[in-house]
Formats: structure tokens, sequence, C-alpha cells
């Protein structure tokens, strides 16, 4: 996935479009590039990161339009980088998504066109430019050029002498800014929160044309009005406040975060949780199973879920890796919830997950960070975690509000159902409530954690093994390590050890061992004793001192029953992070990885 950014106004165009790639520089990192458009188009670009390319300053032009990339097609070379030009190098395009069709419209194009580019996005200009020889306006000719399109895109064009940006989303998303005397556009509101935080989010199919103090939306060929409205992010909370990554900043900043996804919604401990979903007790009750489907660090939260959903609601719960998810034969579409767990809202894998699910009939429900995002548009219901931004790309305190969002989506169903007493609802809440002070007793722990990190830096690969929501977590802190300090970590359920890790395990190769209350601590601990036969340190997560002993260091956790294994992956968040940091990783922006996947 990449970033869109783009402004038409009267202040420093150049500067205003490089602020921009910078913030969205956590969407796509190997290259980058702007164009400024006045009476003829400048265009810089780099292979690299935005920081690489310079800020034009010469150019003349109040209208500019800039991306940042992660490369599908073609190498992150400076060729490959966007924005495209057409053959007389006066219309420019940037481009999120992919053009499936891009072969065939290359060789319809290739007799009277010149191709400079391995991408799927040149065929857009070479398009465009074929309409506006006809002498039709620049929006009309993005009109005709996308009706060619097969695929998603979001894209923003700019022409010479023509004054204004053309946008046009098909499933990619893309949301426009209104500032004073000012329009931006951006792939997300971090493109401009810095300037402006009332936002218009386009619609699949729309075209817009943006002039300084005008925009004009269009969705098959008619005039249609969109909503403006404003966000709650500002531009403080998208920045590092002093840390030295983004990444420690959220890992700290999740106390907060797991106040603001509780608040308000717990009515109290008679009437349980408002979640604001239109979900009958009715419906709830009569639910068969629940399916989940999502990705990464959104699939682990779900498997997280699996374990609360079933003890508390008494409901079958699958949990699907999105790209592995089909609605299979023997369910009943009307006995179904299928809930899509996204930070982003924009996964292609988990978006066409869910469309698979409403094609069924099933009723959905998304459970996400980000308001206007295509999941939350899609699903039947929306669950916010309201975590806030994230912008490193590691995952953290989106897992955490994830975990707690669907512990009250948990009591609600166990309420619903008729299946949590009162006094369980009382302690399931509980927990959830004491979770901000249980993740602040972690974080006051960071120096121990670090020095811990520092001993182990060098090792030759990280084992994470637990049980029940300690296998998640397992699964999720090895994510977390190999993403950012690049070392083989690998997270299984403890009891598979003897059936296959073990054989790596040796005197270099640390292996945590989740250890908290309601992970089945005391079978765990008899494979904390095979891999110490095997020479390998052992660091166990737990809230029983008495498992001192059996480990060679211990992270103590705050004890908070059911969640207690999300706050123990807080401590290895810490551990990931200095491993990574001691061995100076880009940690914020991992090699290969971005911050959202909107490829398949
Ligand atoms: C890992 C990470 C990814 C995402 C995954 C799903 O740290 O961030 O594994 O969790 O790409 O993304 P969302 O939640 O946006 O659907």
């Amino acid at each position: 996935m990449c970033g869109i950014t783009g402004y038409i106004g009267t202040d420093d165009t150049g500067s205003i479009v490089h602020q921009g790639l910078e913030n969205l520089e956590y969407r796509g990192y190997d290259s980058a590039g702007i164009a400024i458009a006045g009476e003829s188009l400048t265009i810089q670009k780099t292979e690299g990161e935005v920081g690489e390319l310079s800020v034009p300053t010469h150019a003349d032009g109040m209208v500019g339009i800039g991306h940042t990339r992660w490369s599908t097609h073609g190498e992150p070379t400076a060729p490959n980088a966007h924005p495209h030009t057409d053959c007389t190098e006066s219309v420019a395009v940037v481009h999120n998504g992919i053009i499936e069709n891009y072969e065939a419209l290359k060789a319809e194009l290739r007799d009277r066109h010149t191709f400079t580019s391995d991408t799927d996005t040149e065929v857009i200009p070479h398009l465009i430019e074929t309409h506006l020889e006809d002498g039709v306006s620049l929006v009309t000719a993005v009109q005709r050029a996308t009706r060619r399109l097969e695929g998603s895109y979001a894209i923003a064009v700019t022409a010479a002498d023509h004054d204004g940006i053309v946008v046009a989303r098909e499933d990619s998303p893309l949301l426009i800014g209104h500032g004073e005397a000012a329009t931006y556009v951006g792939s997300d509101a971090t493109a401009f929160i810095d300037h402006t935080n009332r936002v218009t989010y386009l619609k699949t199919g729309d075209i817009a044309r943006l002039t300084d103090d005008d925009v004009t939306v269009y969705n098959d060929g008619a005039r249609v009005q969109r909503d403006t409205q404003t966000l709650e992010w500002d531009a403080d909370a998208a920045g590092k406040s002093g840390y030295n990554h983004y990444m420690l900043k959220e890992i700290h900043e999740q106390p907060r975060a797991l106040r603001q996804a509780i608040s308000g919604r717990i009515n109290d401990f008679e009437t349980g949780v408002d979640l604001d979903i239109d979900l009958t007790a009715e419906y709830l009750r009569a639910v068969e199973e629940i399916q989940i489907v999502a990705c990464g660090t959104s699939y682990h939260a779900g498997l997280y879920a699996k374990e609360l959903l079933e003890t508390a609601a008494d409901v079958r719960v699958t949990v699907t890796i999105a790209s592995e998810y089909e609605f299979s034969g023997g369910r009943d579409p009307q006995e179904t919830l299928v809930v899509a767990i996204t930070q982003s809202g924009e996964t292609a894998d988990t978006l066409s997950a869910l469309r698979d699910a409403i094609r069924s009939g099933a009723r959905t429900l998304a459970v996400t960070n980000t308001l206007g995002s295509t999941v939350t548009r899609e699903a039947d219901e929306t669950v916010f975690i309201r975590a806030g931004p994230e912008i490193g790309v590691a995952a953290t305190k989106t897992f955490v509000s994830q975990v707690a969002t669907v512990t009250l989506l948990a009591a609600h169903l166990g309420e619903a159902r008729n299946v949590l007493s009162t006094q369980a609802t009382r302690d399931l809440l509980a927990g959830v409530q004491e979770l901000p002070g249980a993740v602040q007793q972690i974080l006051d722990q960071e120096p121990t954690i670090k020095e811990a990190a520092r001993t182990h830096a060098d090792s030759e690969a990280f084992f994470y093994m637990g049980r029940q929501a300690g296998y998640p977590v397992a699964l999720e802190s090895a994510l977390k390590l190999k993403e950012i300090s690049y070392d083989h970590a690998e997270g299984f359920a403890a009891g598979e050890l003897k059936h296959g890790p073990l054989a790596l395990v040796t005197p270099d190769t640390p292996v945590v061992a989740v250890l908290t209350a309601e992970s089945a601590a005391e079978k765990t601990l008899n494979n904390v004793k095979e891999v110490k036969a095997r020479g390998a340190p052992v660091i166990g997560v737990t809230s029983d001192p008495s498992h001192t002993s059996s480990v060679d260091q211990m992270f103590d956790i705050p004890e908070c029953g059911p969640l207690e294994p999300v706050v123990a992956n807080v401590a290895l968040q810490l551990f990931a992070y200095y491993v990574a940091d001691e061995k100076d990783r880009p940690i914020d922006k991992p090699r290969n990885l971005a911050k959202s996947v909107t490829v398949e």
C-alpha cells in the first residue's frame, strides 16, 4: 500500500506536499515523488525514503500532488516512483491500488504512447492524455479514462494549465480536507491533519474536482453531495512527543488508548455494555456461530476474542486468516455473525473475506480503529476501538484496544444470551476497567525489560510459547519481534513444543513462556523444563511469584484474570522494541512492510 497527498492553495505548495508525504511515510517508503503544476509540470522523484526527496522550491504552481510507494508492480526505482506522466509530460498521476487490466491497456496504447516504467499506474496518464486530445476538461478526461480501468484505485491527477486536482476512487480509500482557501487530498487524514480536521470521505465510484475553495463530486456522471465531518484526531496525536520512535510512543499511549476504548461503554455493572450496535438481543440469542476474519496482529486479537467469546457467550467461534476465508457449507447465514477485525479498515484480504460473508447473506460486524474506512461502510455494524492514530508499522496500542473492545463485546453477548450471570459480567467488566492501570504497571518496569532485551539481543532466534489466551499472545509477541528486529522469532502453542520446535532449541535461543493466570501455566511449566534441559534461557511472564524459581528471568504482571495475557503482551512489546533498538533497526518503518496492506 502507498500514500497519496495533494494540496491546492496559496501557501508554499512544495513544502506542504512534502510534509504530507512525511506524515504518510508509514504507508510505504521505498520510493517517493511530487508533481507541482503551474504553466508546466515540475516533477521530482527518488528511490528511497521521502527524506531523500528535496522540497521543490522553484515550482511556480499552487497545485501539488505527492506519493510515497510500497512497490507491487516494478522494483522500487525512481522511474517506477509516482507521479507518472503522459507522453507530453503535462499530466501527472499518483495512484494507490492495482489496475488489473493494465497489460491489455498498455498493449492497446503502446503504438502511440511511450512507457517509461514497469508500473500498472502509467497507463492512467496516457489514457487521460488520449481524452484531453479531444479538447475536454481534465475532470471529463479522468471520468472517461477511469471507465477503462479494472481493479482498485485511488488517484489524484493534476495537469499543466489546469487549475485544480481531479481525484477518483474505486475501493481504495481517499478523502478530501477542507482548509481556509485551501483544499487537501489524502489516502488518509494523516496526510493533512496538521492543517485541517474537516474532511469529506469519497465513496467508491466518486470523481471529484478540487479547487482551493470548492469541491465538486460526481458519481456515475451525476453531481452528488458528500457530507463533511470533523475528525477528533489532531496533529499532536500523530506526532512523536519526544519519543525516539512512534512505536515507543504508541506503547506508552496504551493506558490512555484503553481508557478511550472503554469510556462511556460500561453503563454500570448491573446494566452491562453499550456498544451502540444494532444487533438485537433476540438476534444475538439466535446466533449459532461467530466467524472472525482478520490478518496479522488483528488475527491474533481474533484468537484472543475466541477465548473470551466462547467462555462468556457460550457460542462457537472460528477464527480464520482472512486470505484463507470462504463462507463454507454447513453454515446457515441467518445464524452466523461474521466479525472482521482490522485496525486500518482497509486491508484487502479482510475486505475480500467480509464481502464473501456479505454475499452469503450473513450479518457482519467490523471492529476497527478507522473512522470512514471501507470496512465501516461495507459491514452492517461497526464498533470502533478508539485507539487514536497508530503510525508505527508494528501494531501495538491497537492490539490491546482490540482485545479490550472484544472483551466488551463478549460481555454484551454473554448478557444478551443469558449466559453470564450478573456477577460474572461484573467481574469481566471490572477486569477491563483495571486494564489501563495494569498496563501502566508494566510500563513502569521498562528499565528491567530493556536490560533483558539488551542481554539477549544477539541471540540466534527467539521462541514464544503459551496456552489458551497466552497462545495468541505468544504469536503476537513473536510477530512483533521478527517485524522490527529482523531476527527469527516463532510463537507456538506450548503443547506443540515437543511436536517440532524443540528441535531448534539451543542455549542461544531464548524462550519466552507466557505463564499468566488462565493460560494453563502449570502445564506450560513442564514445557519450560523441557527447554531448560536443552540449555535455553527462559523468560517467564507471570503474575505468580511462585514461578520465579522455574525461569531465568521474570517479567511481573499484575493479576487481572482473563486479561492477564494481554498485559503480558505489553511487556513483550517493550522487549521486542529494545531488541530492535539495540540493533539500530528502522523500527517505525521495517523493511518490505507497510502499515496497511491494500492488495491481496
Ligand atoms: C503487525 C501488523 C500487521 C497488521 C495486518 C492487518 O504489526 O501491523 O500484521 O496487523 O496487516 O492490518 P489491519 O489490522 O489494518 O487489517
